[in-house]
């Protein structure tokens, strides 16, 4: 097989899982075993740079960074659509229909509005050419880098696919991702994204598609733009065509032909779009037929086809009684309101997030205030404004020093100030927060031990947040090390809350109990034994460590020593310094320009030095293929980690545990390790000289593709020199070294 065959079929391979996994929710390998077809897949494209394709899956965790987007016009105007409100409003709609289109059953199709951001997307020859964003309605931003990175999304049709297929839909954050990468920023002291819609536009908006391509950000279709090659004559024929393509299609959705119908579909999507896994605002009304959707045009603004029935947002006024602190991981505090309790998308809600203390003060946000409660992405319940009408006279502004009399109000150890500066809107925006910096604080405890036993980390049995309290409170174990030495029978005494009892009285204490002391017991020996590094160095909860990082330390290193002492992070760290340095350096930095000619030219020398120093060191670790989640902040993340007393301690224990958790990803050279399978030459290397049937270049890349190397001249470490008409000088010296001499015909049979 050749090598542009094999990349092909690779490349195949890997859109097919991405389907099954993105689309069916039907995955058929591990994580592993497509990381494995992954790196296959780049190994073989960076030998041949000829057959790069920008549709190619590894093009999906981004590219270079864009100096700006290029517009690009659209082949149809992006409309709006119709907003309704009431059920008067449909009804009126509905009769429109009815009388332009002269007939009483008019067949409608329902389907949720999805609260994202619109964007289009054009195959050409089953291919998908570019994308872009909605902009003005007729000109759009040219997003394609990002789209790309988009795992839903097809990067390629079948074969039956239309000449040029242009589908329209929505980009989105899931709920759970948003949720997740909003607790991370908190845990970072970067301002939160007030809903998922914001978090897709400005991940969207980013310039770096690499960045992009490590939020989650999805696709579904519901529109299309224009099309040729192929006729469509109803949205079911549109989605069968989606359908076919591998293209996320928008469900549930439901037919009808009467107002009735449609009344009782919008009350059941209104019940239905909580359980959804992403925003909805709405739902849309569309005709079915498209020779009627042509009959019925379009104004300027929207189609007369189409109108968006919208749900009131879910925000209700509340009080806020109170301000509490609570401390995170990391040991970040953030201020929580405590409500009169509220019913919320389906839950009661009594706290709230306030994110930190500039969102507080930038809201004016008071004890006493009534204040507007939402679900941020259906999951995190967060203040939103003040009701300021409701405004009591004594209402206290929040400072979280004074609150808490500058001391954490867990272990009372003094709270530290930090304020971290960030773009927002092009406008900088400073970010204020508090710490506890007190390595012992029990509440970093619970967090810590609750961390390093949930599902994605460790996943122990019966070990959640209520039972982390009680253990670090009895100071059976107040970091996740300690787990390992607990004994079975103080476990099981261990005495957790009170029940509430059916009366509304409270029971005794409770025990942990021998069963449930078993099973923890089991389930951390089982850790210690089976579970892989990378879920291990994910579970230490070392800032800026999270699962992508972790799995990407495990590909490189083999253990959890092996990453604190590693040469590979050095560099990445020495690299990150010496480009803030060439940064600082460079006589084109705006914020420090050369005051003079000289100091111009030995700023240019430095520059340019270090821009060397730099480049060594990359291609140094080039053949490591390090994804950008191991970078500069996280390199330099695990160094503070391990060079603190915690970090220090931590080895320690782990090592006197003798707890040896095993990669099973380890693959630090993906070079090497693909080219170490069965291939005919692997191991070998080869000299080439004089002339043969075709280019030395053709036999180079051939006997790489097959495992061996090529060297340009011959030592006593060369296995084999392969010789054409008019390369005796060399023969000779291969001879006195003892040195393979081939011909081009023995070469090609030691190939088959
Ligand atoms: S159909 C001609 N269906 O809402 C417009 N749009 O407010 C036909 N949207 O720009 C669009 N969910 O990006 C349609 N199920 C859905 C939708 C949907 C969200 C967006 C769309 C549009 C915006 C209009």
């Amino acid at each position: 097989m050749s090598a542009a065959e094999r990349i092909a079929e690779l490349r195949t391979e890997l859109e097919r899982h991405n389907r099954l996994y993105y689309i069916d929710a039907d995955p058929v390998i591990s994580d592993a075993e497509y990381d494995r077809i992954f790196r296959e897949l780049e190994t073989f494209e960076a030998a041949h740079p000829e057959l790069n394709d920008p549709n190619s899956p590894t093009k999906r965790v981004g590219g270079a960074p864009l100096e700006g987007f290029e517009q690009v016009p659209h082949l149809v105007p992006m409309l709006s659509i119709d907003d309704v409100f009431e059920e008067e409003e449909v009804e009126n709609f509905y009769k429109r229909l009815q009388k332009n289109l002269g007939t009483t059953a008019v067949p409608v199709t329902i389907e949720p509005k999805i609260d994202g951001v619109a964007a289009t997307i054009i195959y050409r020859h089953g291919v998908l050419d570019y994308g872009a964003t909605r902009g003005d309605g007729t000109t759009g931003d040219d997003v394609t880098a990002n789209l790309r990175t988009i795992r839903a999304l097809p990067l390629s049709l079948p074969d039956s696919a239309p000449a040029l297929l242009e589908v329209r839909g929505e980009v989105f954050m899931p709920n759970a991702a948003f949720a997740k990468l909003n607790e991370e920023r908190e845990e970072q002291g970067l301002p939160a994204f007030a809903n998922p819609r914001n978090a897709t536009a400005g991940t969207l908006k980013q310039l770096d598609s690499r960045a992009v391509a490590k939020r989650p950000l999805a696709f579904i279709a519901h529109g299309l733009g224009s099309l040729e090659g192929a006729e469509l004559k109803s949205e079911a024929a549109f989605r069968e065509l989606l359908e076919a393509s591998g293209i996320p299609r928008n469900e549930p959705l439901w037919k009808t032909d009467s107002l009735a119908g449609v009344l009782e579909a919008i009350r059941e999507l209104d019940e239905k779009r909580h359980h959804l896994p992403y925003q909805t605002d709405g739902a849309v009304i569309k005709v079915a037929s498209f020779p009627s959707r042509t009959a019925l045009g379009a104004t300027s603004r929207a189609p007369r086809w189409s109108a968006a029935f919208k749900y009131p947002p879910e925000q209700k006024p509340t009080l806020l009684k109170g301000i509490t602190a609570q401390v995170g991981r990391s040991g970040i505090l953030t201020p929580v309101a405590e409500l009169d309790p509220v019913a919320l998308s389906g839950t009661t809600v009594s706290r709230a997030t306030l994110h930190n203390e500039s969102f507080i003060h930038e809201r004016d946000i008071r004890i006493g205030d009534t204040v507007l409660a939402h679900k941020a992405g259906e999951i995190i319940p967060e203040v939103l404004s003040v009701v300021q009408e409701k405004r009591p006279s004594d209402s206290k502004a929040f400072s979280m020093h004074e609150h808490l009399d500058g001391k954490c109000p867990a272990c009372e150890a003094p709270i530290v100030k930090r304020e971290n500066t960030v773009d927002r809107d092009g406008q900088p925006y400073t970010v204020v927060t508090w710490w506890c910096e007190n390595m012992s604080c029990p509440e970093k405890a619970v967090a810590g031990l609750t961390h390093f036993a949930q599902r994605k980390s460790l996943d122990l049995d019966g070990l959640g947040e209520s039972v982390a309290i009680k253990l670090v409170e009895s100071g059976l174990a107040t970091s996740p090390l300690d787990l390992f030495e607990l004994d079975q029978e103080s476990l099981a005494n261990l005495l957790l809350d009170p029940a509430k009892l059916q009366t509304g009285e409270t029971s005794k204490p409770r025990r942990f109990g021998e069963k449930k002391a078993q099973l923890l017991l089991a389930s951390l020996k089982s850790a210690a034994s089976s579970q892989p590094l990378s879920r291990w160095i994910f579970a230490m909860g070392i800032p800026q460590i999270g699962e992508s990082a972790s799995k990407e330390l495990s590909r490189l290193h083999e253990s959890i020593p092996d990453v604190a002492q590693s040469e590979i992070l050095n560099t990445v760290r020495r690299i990150a310094d010496l480009e803030a340095e060439r940064k600082e350096t460079s006589p084109q930095n705006k914020d420090n320009p050369p005051t003079n000619e000289t100091e111009k030219e030995d700023r240019k020398k430095a520059h340019d030095l270090l821009k060397t120093q730099i480049a060594d060191l990359q291609s140094e670790i080039a053949p490591y293929q390090i994804s950008p989640d191991i970078g500069a902040v996280a390199s330099h993340c695990l160094k503070t980690y391990f060079d603190s007393e915690h970090g220090e301690q931590f080895l320690e224990r782990f090592a006197k545990l003798a707890l040896h958790p095993k990669s099973n990803n380890f693959a630090p050279k993906p070079a090497e390790a693909a080219a170490a399978g069965d291939l005919p030459l692997t191991g070998s290397s080869f000299v080439i000289t004089g002339t043969l049937s075709q280019g030395r270049g053709e036999f180079k890349s051939l006997i790489e593709e097959k495992g061996g190397k090529v060297t340009g001249s011959i030592s006593k470490n060369t296995d084999y020199l392969l010789i054409g008409e008019g390369g005796g000088s060399k023969r000779d010296k291969a001879i006195t070294l003892g040195v393979t001499v081939i011909s081009e015909s023995d070469f090609l049979e030691m190939l088959s």
